[in-house]
């Protein structure tokens, strides 16, 4: 009977078994340098996105503190306050005018009646925590960090009632962090539920 094998170990003192010290084959030196070209447009696309996507916000971005916007916000409720909503207010500002939205746990203040076709600067910021604007049901998604006030030059296509569901996790009462955006007809006239079904 012949002893058992001594299992195989390598050490560093060994040269690796193989041929990975040969002079790389054409092809291997052409995918190398196909692979290296990707990365370098990949590299280019960052900046270049980052100008041309649409990707970031391209208006207004500048620091604020939760109370300095939140008194900012309140003052815009005073101002084109035009009802109230169980308890929230509405507000409705004239076109071309700076929209004040807060996003907090677990609400977005005020409700905002904007006008079909008309342009708005739309101030979003935090009080709190990252919260995530999304408009409902277009397809619109805006990261809301605390600490900035971003401003959005947008101008609502579409005429219909809109619900702004936070889309990023904030905490206990983040599902029913639900806020709405009316948009009147270019003649001023609320599009009924029923109607904007069809
Ligand atoms: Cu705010 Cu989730």
């Amino acid at each position: 009977m012949s002893p058992a094998p001594i299992p195989q170990t390598h050490t560093g003192l060994d040269s690796p078994a193989g041929v990975w010290w040969t002079p790389a084959h054409r092809a291997e030196k052409l995918w190398v340098g196909i692979a290296f070209a990707w990365c370098l447009v990949l590299f280019a696309m960052m900046p270049l996105w980052h100008l041309k996507g649409g990707q970031n916000p391209s208006g207004i971005r500048r620091r604020t503190d939760a109370t300095a916007y939140y008194k900012r916000t309140q003052e815009f409720i005073k101002q084109y306050q035009v009802g109230t909503d169980r308890g929230m207010p509405v507000v409705e500002p004239p076109p071309g005018s700076d929209v004040y939205l807060a996003g907090m746990t677990f609400q977005w203040t005020p409700i905002l009646r904007l006008r079909q076709g008309a342009e708005y600067t739309l101030h979003i910021s935090s009080l709190d925590v990252n919260h995530g604007f999304s408009l409902f049901p277009v397809n619109v998604n805006f990261q809301v960090v605390p600490g900035y006030d971003y401003g959005l030059r947008v101008t609502p296509t579409a005429a219909g009632d809109f619900r702004i569901i936070c889309n990023e996790f904030c905490g206990i009462g983040h599902h029913t962090m639900v806020g709405r955006v009316i948009v009147l007809d270019s003649a001023g006239r609320e599009i009924a539920r029923s109607e904007e079904a069809r």
